[in-house]
């Protein structure tokens, strides 16, 4: 059965995507997040909750140990909190990575102006495509609730199409990931609702 860690779970995709893995997958999970009393255990035979950050390096290489997919749902400092992860799952043996990032990290959105509030996104996507790691780097649209779950995928190169995400679409994307061996393996792709 696969083992999938998931990071910053108290996040609002995080909390939305673990509910599609219980819903529609077999996965064991692990949810790790700081503060780990404001999170309710969805299912105890399933999920085990677990209190750390991200650059807790010790913590963070024991949660990583023995998982099969890492799928890392972050803000904030990004790249430090990127370079994290790679060493910890370096450290564990552990290559599978779903990281969730932005639309417009590498000005790949038509009519794109400010791009500095994005620095953090295209830093830790650096930091993940210059490791050996199975990564799937994410970049979403804006994330809204409801409308059609289909999904609309665009490459690295080339230009992102739309604006929004349907949530649950998001998250099931990431359930797929998780559960499909080789699925988008090494690739930065751009998510939107057709
Ligand atoms: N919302 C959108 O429309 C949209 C669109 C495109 C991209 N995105 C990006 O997609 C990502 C996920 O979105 P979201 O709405 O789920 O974000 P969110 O609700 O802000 O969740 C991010 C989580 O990261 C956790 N976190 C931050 N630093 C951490 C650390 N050092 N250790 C452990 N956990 C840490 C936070 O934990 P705490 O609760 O402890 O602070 C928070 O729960 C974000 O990077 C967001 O910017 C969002």
């Amino acid at each position: 059965m696969t083992k999938v860690l998931i990071l910053g779970a108290n996040g609002q995709l995080a909390r939305n995507t673990t509910r599609v893995f219980l819903e529609k997958t077999d996965v064991q999970l692990t949810l790790y997040l700081r503060r780990a009393s404001r999170l309710k255990n969805p299912d105890p035979s399933r999920a085990t909750i677990v209190e750390g950050d991200v650059l807790d390096a010790g913590r963070l290489r024991d949660a990583v140990r023995g998982q099969d997919v890492v799928y890392a749902n972050l803000a904030g400092d990004m790249a430090r909190q990127a370079r994290a992860i790679v060493e910890a799952m370096h450290a564990a043996g552990v290559k599978r990575l779903i990281f969730v990032s932005s639309m417009g990290i590498y000005g790949e959105v038509p009519g794109q102006t400010d791009r500095s509030v994005l620095d953090p996104y295209r830093d830790s996507a650096a930091e993940i495509e210059k490791s050996d790691l199975d990564y799937t780097i994410l970049r979403p649209g804006w994330f809204v609730r409801g409308g059609k779950d289909s999904i609309r995928i665009t490459q690295k190169g080339e230009p992102f199409i739309g604006h929004d995400i349907s949530l649950d679409g998001l998250s099931e994307l990431i359930t797929k990931l998780a559960t499909t061996p080789g699925l988008y393996l090494r690739c930065s792709i751009g998510v939107s609702s057709p």
